[in-house]
């Protein structure tokens, strides 16, 4: 009987009569292919927040097939729910309650991926946020970028959300005291903490030895306030690719208590600091480099000219490197101007200046030339040495 009822409301559908006999007989709930428990759960979902970009419309009371609306994408077997983009469903003033509720997503045993980005959330109901996902135990990737989390009560439960692999913080306010708590993710291959404040007072409370996230393979922490003294806790990460410390308060020389010992790294980015030195020195011990970024600091060495590695993406905008470029040989040919461009000591393909007549910066690249005699006769030594050496 339930059967003809449901092939009934399926054929309106005009789905052809034998692909509905293999959904029925291969859905748990027939046609409609969502477990109505979850579908109660979303529309729950839906009413308690605003919802201020309307982009929910289609979760509606009549519209049956949840696995249809959207942001959730369910399973193709099981028809449950498996990941639930949940972006930008708060707005700030319409929604007075800011708590995300995490109960609401119990519901959804078997959801894999869950995207709270945008949503203003700044703490958990209940209060130990990480500890009530964990029994979402399927739970493999979480966003919880663009919120208010200052905080984020971890205590003692981070070990159980074994299968998280990837996890998103970025932009919001949390300080260094998250971070301990995220040893226990053992799981995790990438990790954004992007825009936080971390470092601010006490940066990088790991009391015992260095963060043991050995499956972590891309970590950013750009634009928080680190200082140099979280390199050697990164030297521990023994499979990290790629790593982001861009925009934060890093001084010293290259190389730099052994952040250029990280030897299986393909990025590289450290732009936006105040790091000075030796770039050969540190790219020596990356033969994997391919993406390096020091834009935007002191270092002041003249370029290497020893073939690095397998590196085609860089850039060195903005120090104060002085004599020839990479040229444009091989794969150098794809290190445009942009990568070079804002030191003024510097000459050759692709710039404009030549290296011919290296004692003159171009007009458009320095506003005010204050070299003196002795700096004249550095870059000329320099000059002559570099394009000897080609
Ligand atoms: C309900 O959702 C369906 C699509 O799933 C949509 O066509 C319909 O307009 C929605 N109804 C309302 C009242 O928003
Ligand atoms: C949290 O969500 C659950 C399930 O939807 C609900 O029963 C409970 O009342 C909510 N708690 C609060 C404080 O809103
Ligand atoms: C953190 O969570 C634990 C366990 O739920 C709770 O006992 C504790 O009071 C919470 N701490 C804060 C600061 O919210
Ligand atoms: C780096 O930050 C820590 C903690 O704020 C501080 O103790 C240390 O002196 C800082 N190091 C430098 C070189 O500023
Ligand atoms: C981090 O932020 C929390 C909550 O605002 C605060 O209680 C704590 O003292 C801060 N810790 C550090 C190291 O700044
Ligand atoms: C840049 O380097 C030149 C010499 O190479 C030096 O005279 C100048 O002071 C440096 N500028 C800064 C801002 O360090
Ligand atoms: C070298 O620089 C001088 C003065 O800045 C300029 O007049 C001249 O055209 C330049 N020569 C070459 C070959 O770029």
């Amino acid at each position: 009987m339930k059967h003809l009822q449901l092939s009934l409301l399926c054929s309106s559908w005009l789905i052809p009569f034998w692909m509905l006999v293999h959904q029925v007989l291969q859905q748990p709930n027939g046609c409609f292919a969502c477990v109505e428990e979850e579908r109660i759960a979303l529309l729950d979902i839906k009413s308690t927040f605003s919802d201020p970009y309307s982009i929910r419309e289609s979760w509606n009371k009549s519209s049956f097939d949840c696995c249809s609306w959207y942001g959730v994408y369910c399973s193709p077997t099981t028809k449950h729910v498996r990941h639930l983009d949940l972006a930008a469903l708060t707005s700030w003033e319409g929604d007075s309650n800011n708590i995300l509720n995490i109960s609401m997503f119990l519901p959804f045993q078997e959801l894999q991926g869950l995207i709270l980005s945008d949503n203003f959330f700044n703490s958990c109901i209940p209060s130990d946020c990480f500890g009530s996902l964990a029994e979402l135990d399927n739970l493999q990737h979480l966003d919880l970028s663009h919120n208010n989390f200052y905080f984020i009560n971890v205590s003692i439960a981070t070990p159980k959300l074994s299968k998280l692999e990837y996890l998103d913080l970025s932009y919001n306010q949390l300080n260094g005291s998250i971070v301990p708590y995220l040893i226990g993710l053992s799981s995790l291959k990438a990790l954004s903490l992007h825009w936080n404040n971390i470092g601010r007072g006490l940066p990088f409370k790991v009391s015992s030895a260095t963060l043991k996230l050995s499956k972590l393979k891309y970590l950013d922490l750009s634009y928080n306030q680190l200082n140099e003294s979280i390199v050697p806790y990164l030297v521990g990460l023994s499979s990290l690719k790629a790593l982001y410390l861009d925009g934060n308060n890093m001084g010293g020389r290259l190389p730099l208590k052994g952040l250029c010992k990280i030897k299986n790294l393909e990025v590289l980015s450290i732009g936006h600091n105040n790091l000075r030195g030796d770039i050969s020195s540190c790219l020596g011990y990356l033969p994997s480099l391919n993406y390096f970024d020091i834009s935007y600091n002191q270092f002041r060495m003249p370029f290497p000219m020893t073939i690095i590695g397998n590196l085609y993406k860089n850039s060195m905008a903005y120090n104060n490197l002085s004599g020839p470029t990479l040229g444009m040989v091989g794969q150098f040919s794809t290190f445009d101007e942009k990568s070079y461009e804002g030191n003024p000591y510097l000459c050759g393909p692709p710039l404009v200046k030549s290296c011919n007549n290296i004692s003159s910066p171009q007009q458009n690249q320095v506003k005010d030339d204050h070299r003196n005699e002795e700096t004249m006769e550095r870059l000329i030594t320099i000059a002559i040495f570099a394009l000897g050496s080609l």
